[in-house]
């Protein structure tokens, strides 16, 4: 597949004007995604869970404007407010799939967008807001173009929304998505998500995840500056060999539902990400005091207990602890009893692996 085959034909139909609203969820990488090319294609590989609660509901009201004025007309809300300071990241968003949408610039649009999770939890909204637009402009396309499959609408969807945000296009579908080409996933891509087909342990059933926020700061580098800082890298050709052997591994452990091995993987996975932002020029570090006592708990109590829970980590401070199902009772426990106290506020979310982004009338 080529990005030529998301350039539409000239839409046959007009549409004067309509809404549509879509529900999309955020994801957690297990082999992260950390390095991109140009166009937003990704250095390596990645696979993540889709999550179930942490969602983005967006609203798209568009109509087709009495003279083309050649401009992008686009209005925001965010959480009811007009919100300002989103405005670049779509303006360049459009700018980048505006050749496989070319009516971009024929309707002015009202996009309408809140989040499930708490306003500035520094749970990354990009993933779930990028998908769940791109969701909304497919569903105006699909309007265009009659005859559209379902799998080509998904497809589509995925691209798009990684134009937004790379890991935008893991948003779209549930549970276990992978992005990036892979030599041992059949259908696996640099330009869309494809739902994992692999088989799946039943130790993975609704697995747990719980986001503990430790810091709701803004962050001090973005995905964005921190993906280009691996260009160069020291360690970066590794780092992505690395990422593929991890998806190998991964792929085994779900199939045999091996949950040491889990954890192995998944923490290291987290590890090795921070390691590339310590280790790259100039270095960073997004982890905070509070996120390595969480680590280090969680490991004793694993020793202590033998139950499962893993932690893992994305470009920021927060700590999200995988954990199967089963054990639920008691992680939960832990973490009201032990690990809140490290969060801001002493705030946390539950959430567990979900099925993907739905449209709502
Ligand atoms: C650490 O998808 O936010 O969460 O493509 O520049 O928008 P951009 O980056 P983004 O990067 C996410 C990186 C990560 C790992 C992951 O989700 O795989």
């Amino acid at each position: 597949m080529t990005v030529a085959e998301f350039i539409p034909e000239p839409y046959p139909d007009v549409l004067p004007k309509g809404q549509v609203t879509w529900q999309a969820p955020s994801n957690i990488a297990l082999v992260k995604y950390w390095g991109k090319k140009e166009n937003q294609i990704p250095a390596n590989p990645s696979i993540s869970f889709t999550l179930d609660s942490c969602r983005t509901t967006t609203s798209l009201s568009f109509q087709k404007k009495e003279k083309l004025d050649g401009f992008f007309d686009f209005e925001l809300l965010f959480e009811n407010e007009k919100k300002k300071s989103f405005r670049p990241k779509i303006e360049q968003f459009f700018k980048r799939i505006e050749e496989y949408l070319p009516f971009l610039r024929n309707y002015r649009f009202l996009i309408d967008t809140s989040n499930s999770f708490p306003h500035s939890s520094g749970i990354a909204s990009s993933a779930s807001g990028m998908s769940a637009l791109a969701l909304c402009l497919m569903s105006l396309e699909r309007s265009l173009v009659p005859g559209m499959t379902e799998a080509f609408f998904i497809k589509k969807a995925s691209f798009l929304a990684r134009l937004g945000s790379g890991s935008a296009c893991r948003s779209i579908e549930g549970e276990l998505v992978v992005w990036g080409s892979h030599e041992n996933i059949n259908g696996s891509s640099d330009l869309f998500g494809t739902r994992y087909a692999g088989e799946i342990h039943s130790n993975f059933k609704n697995y747990q995840d719980s986001i503990l926020l430790v810091d709701k700061g803004e962050k001090k580098v973005s995905s964005t500056v921190g993906h280009e800082l691996m260009n160069g890298h020291p360690f970066a050709g590794s780092r992505f060999e690395q990422a593929h052997e991890n998806i190998d591994k991964l792929r085994e452990i779900l199939e045999t539902g091996d949950l040491d091995a889990f954890t192995k993987l998944v923490e290291s996975e987290a590890l090795t990400l921070h390691a590339m932002m310590m280790t790259g020029q100039p270095y960073f570090l997004l982890m905070k005091p509070h996120t390595l006592e969480i680590i280090n708990r969680i490991m004793d109590f694993r020793n202590s207990t033998g139950l499962h829970p893993c932690f893992t980590l994305d470009a920021g401070a927060n700590v999200h602890v995988l954990y199967p199902e089963k054990e639920k009772e008691e992680v939960r426990k832990f973490i009201t009893d032990e690990l809140a106290q490290f969060c801001q506020n002493g705030q946390y979310i539950h959430d567990q692996l979900g099925k993907g982004a739905k449209e709502v009338s």
